[in-house]
Order: structure tokens, then C-alpha cells, then sequence
């Protein structure tokens, strides 16, 4: 049932606010976090290697972020097609870290077999309860999104996102990098955030006429810094997918060691920049890109619009956030950018093509 949808990636985006209060009420009691059983000790944790496929990679790329930053935790973070091949060391001391959607991803359940035996504790963040990455963990965390049928994950990244966050919080405290109030604080945005993400629905009206424009392209390019830089490779991928437009996301500042030679009026650039620490930097790359006649779609809040938004092809203003939750914000208008993108091309948006729901084949 599409609820009055023209597709489930529609209805399954729309749903994000609701579906992440659920996740939050179900995890959080006060400012405390609800683990279950057999929860999960940071204090003996030396070490955290994040392992998934796809967008739930990129949820595992954001959450890094947080772990080092807001924990100082030594974080690992791979592709499961290439960690299981490898044969990475696994010491003591180690938390392997699964995140998959369906819970049955090939390559991840098999990365985790590797691990397992190995590693202190096999912990899983995953969407379907009884799959099998779910079953064969020490700690199994549901993100609580509800079932997802568009082959596009959406509700999924967000909710990955959220549980993340919760843990990278827990770690910090228990390591005493973060003191309570400054986790208050957090929670404090954390919570606001459903609210948020109406907002940035609202916004939808700019993000289809940004889309629609870039829809005749060939290749787009994705850039963003920091918390914004997987959120890029996440957009990249949603358009890809979805509208098979090629995309490719880079590190802002990675542009001047090679795809800045790419730019022209023709290859639209989508960029990621809040008014955070990192802005500045971010606008000087975009006025290069500018510079070369590219054309930039810039995704930020009022604040970076008011400083940087006038040369811009389009400017999306999205509500201002405190910049460690960005993601979370900033994954919906690159969900609902590919998405318009791909209705304005006319693909099959829930089922687009060579691609299935649940990659069980390795
Ligand atoms: O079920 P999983 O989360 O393990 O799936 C991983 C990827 O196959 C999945 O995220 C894929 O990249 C999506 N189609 C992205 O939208």
C-alpha cells in the first residue's frame, strides 16, 4: 500500500519523521539509551571495524565520524566484499559492527562469520529482526523502520543513522569524552529531529525543480566535507540507482587532485554544505567549480545561503541543524533529488533495473 504515493521510495521518504520518533522512543528513556540484552560495554572497547554494503556502508562511513570524534574511538570502516577477502587481522579488544537493511546481505553475513570467534562481541544494526546477520550477532539493534520495499533504502540510511549516533553517544560517555550535559544537548537535538525533517520535506517543491534540471545530464558530481562528505557518496548513489544518471561524489577537498577537470556547463554539481566548521572551505571549492562554468546546486540552511548562495544555479535552504546531526537532515533532500530526478527521466523508481531489494548472491 503506497498510502496515496505514486511510489514506496515516495511514501517510505515521507514517512521518515514519524518513523524515526518511533526509533527514538524506542531507544531512549530520559537522556538514557536502551540497549537490549546483553547490551554492550564501551569501557573494554579498543577498537570498532564497521563492516556493510552500500548505502548501509555509508551509514558505517558517517558513523566513524562520530565514534572518533565524539568518542575517540579508533574506528575501521569497510566494504564487506572487501574486508572477507582480505583477512584482516581481528584482535581483542575488537567490536565488529554490521549494518544491513534486510540482514541477509551475502558479503556482510559473510564478513561477519569471519569475524566471529575473533572479535570481543559481533554487534548488528539491522532492519529485519529475524534475518540471519540479526540471529548470528552477540548484539542484534533494530532501527525500528518499519518494512522498506523500494530498492532504494531511505527510512533505512536514516534510522542506521540514528542508532549509530545513539551508540557513538553511549561510548562517549562511558569513556568520559563527553560530559552529561554536553549528551543532553545532543539527545536534545536528536529529539527535535523528526521535526526537522518535516521541514526539509517542505522544502521538496525547490529540491523537484533542482532535480528536474539536473535530470538531462550525463554525469553529476556530489561533493561535500566532513559529516557531509558520505552523505555526497549516499546521494551519488541514490541518483545512480534510481535514475541512472552516472554520479560520482568526492571530498570537496579531493576536486583539486583530478575531478575538477571534469567541470563544465554540463555536469551539474550537487553540494552539501551547512554553515558548519567546515564551510568556508566548502565555498571556496564550490567558486572554483563556479569558476570553470560548472553549475551547482547548493543544499544548505539560510546562513550559508545569505553568505554563498547568490551565484549558485539553485539554492536549497534546509533548516538549520547542529552539524554532528547533518546527516541525518541532509539525507532527505539527497533521497527526494534523485528520486524527482528519476520520475522527471520516467525509470522505475522501485524497481529499477539489474537491481534487487536483497543481495543474497555474493
Ligand atoms: O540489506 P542491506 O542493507 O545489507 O543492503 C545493502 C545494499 O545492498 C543496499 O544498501 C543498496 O546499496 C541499496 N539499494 C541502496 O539504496
Amino acid at each position: 500500500d503506497k498510502a496515496g504515493h505514486k511510489h514506496f521510495m515516495a511514501k517510505e521518504i515521507a514517512e521518515q519523521p514519524v518513523v524515526l520518533a518511533n526509533a527514538l522512543s524506542a531507544y531512549l528513556s530520559g537522556d538514557s539509551l536502551i540497549l537490549p540484552e546483553p547490551g554492550l560495554d564501551f569501557t573494554k572497547v579498543e577498537r570498532l571495524v564497521m563492516v556493510a554494503c552500500g548505502t548501509a556502508y555509508y551509514a558505517c562511513l558517517t558513523a566513524k565520524y562520530w565514534f572518533e570524534r565524539l568518542a575517540r574511538l579508533p574506528v575501521e570502516v569497510d566494504i564487506a566484499s572487501e574486508f572477507r577477502y582480505r583477512e584482516p587481522p581481528v584482535t581483542k579488544g575488537t567490536v565488529a559492527l554490521f549494518v544491513s537493511q534486510s540482514g541477509e546481505t551475502a558479503d556482510t553475513l559473510a564478513a561477519l562469520r569471519y569475524c566471529a570467534g575473533k572479535a570481543d562481541t559481533i554487534v548488528s544494526v539491522v532492519n529485519v529482526e529475524t534475518s540471519s546477520i540479526a540471529r548470528e550477532s552477540d548484539l542484534a539493534l533494530p532501527i525500528h523502520a518499519g518494512v522498506e520495499i523500494g530498492v532504494a533504502s531511505t527510512k533505512a540510511f536514516t534510522c542506521q543513522l540514528n542508532v549509530l549516533f545513539l551508540l557513538a553517544l553511549e561510548a562517549a560517555r562511558v569513556r568520559g569524552t563527553l560530559d552529561a550535559h554536553e549528551i543532553a544537548q545532543l539527545i536534545g537535538s536528536l529529539r527535535a529531529m523528526p521535526g526537522l525533517f518535516n521541514a526539509a520535506l517542505a522544502v521538496d517543491p525547490a529540491l523537484d525543480q533542482a532535480a528536474r534540471k539536473i535530470a538531462p545530464a550525463r554525469d553529476v558530481l556530489f561533493l561535500g566535507r566532513g559529516y557531509m562528505y558520505p552523505l555526497a557518496l549516499e546521494g551519488a548513489l541514490k541518483l545512480k540507482e534510481i535514475s541512472y544518471i552516472h554520479a560520482e561524489a568526492y571530498a570537496s577537498g579531493e576536486l583539486k587532485h583530478g575531478p575538477i577537470a571534469l567541470i563544465d556547463k554540463d555536469v551539474p554539481v550537487v553540494v552539501f554544505a551547512p554553515k558548519d566548521s567546515l564551510f568556508d572551505k566548502t565555498v571556496s571549492n564550490m567558486q572554483e567549480v563556479m569558476a570553470r562554468g560548472g553549475k551547482v546546486v547548493l543544499v544548505t540552511d539560510a546562513a550559508g545561503a545569505a553568505s554563498a548562495g547568490a551565484d549558485a544555479w539553485q539554492t536549497v535552504v534546509l533548516p538549520t541543524v547542529d552539524e554532528r546531526l547533518a546527516p541525518l537532515l541532509y539525507a532527505l533532500p539527497a533521497q527526494l533529488i534523485a528520486y524527482h530526478a528519476a520520475v522527471a527521466k520516467g525509470t522505475d523508481v522501485d524497481q529499477p533495473r539489474n537491481l534487487a531489494k536483497s543481495v543474497t548472491v555474493e
